[in-house]
């Protein structure tokens, strides 16, 4: 089993919509038996909530389910637990570090994967704008999947 975690601040916006974005890759790609695939936020804000209604309108847009998600935060324990720990900004990845208490190998930027200036996913919850942070998880998570094809596959479908 592989398992990734997306991380943001709220898990409310960025991150979940990580998670549905790339849960929707790996079902098209019939090998979602080999993942499991969760989010989380560095803060304690929205624990127990629904996602945003932006990023909930966008995935819906795409007929990418969300079904089953609620906001959490981020455990010490989650270092141990996941494989891939992908942060969405440079503060997240910073917060991750700390709450770890040390420096994590496999904690990195989900936009370090995607060639280009970006290196932080925009917050749609400042922006306003999902279509973005939409277009660029997509991309992103495909990368994603590129790299832990590499890593561990090929996978049987
Ligand atoms: P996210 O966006 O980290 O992508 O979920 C945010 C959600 C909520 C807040 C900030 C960012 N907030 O300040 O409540």
């Amino acid at each position: 089993m592989i398992r990734v975690l997306f991380v943001c601040l709220g898990n409310i916006c960025r991150s979940p919509m990580a998670e549905a974005v790339f849960r929707d890759l790996v079902e098209k790609k019939g090998v979602a038996n080999r993942f499991e695939i969760d989010s989380a936020g560095t803060s304690d804000w929205h624990v127990g909530k629904r996602p945003h209604e932006g990023t909930l309108n966008k995935l819906a847009q795409y007929q990418v389910g969300t079904e089953g998600m609620y906001a959490r935060q981020l455990r010490k324990d989650d270092r141990d637990t996941f494989d891939y720990i992908v942060a969405m900004d440079s503060s997240n990845e910073q917060n991750i570090q700390e709450r770890f208490g040390g420096s994590a190998d496999h904690v990195f930027r989900l936009l370090d994967l995607v060639d280009g200036s970006l290196k932080d996913v925009p917050d749609p919850y400042y922006t306003g704008d999902f279509q973005e942070t939409y277009d660029l998880v997509t991309e992103a998570t495909q990368r994603l999947y590129e790299k832990i094809e590499r890593e561990h596959g090929p996978f049987e479908r």
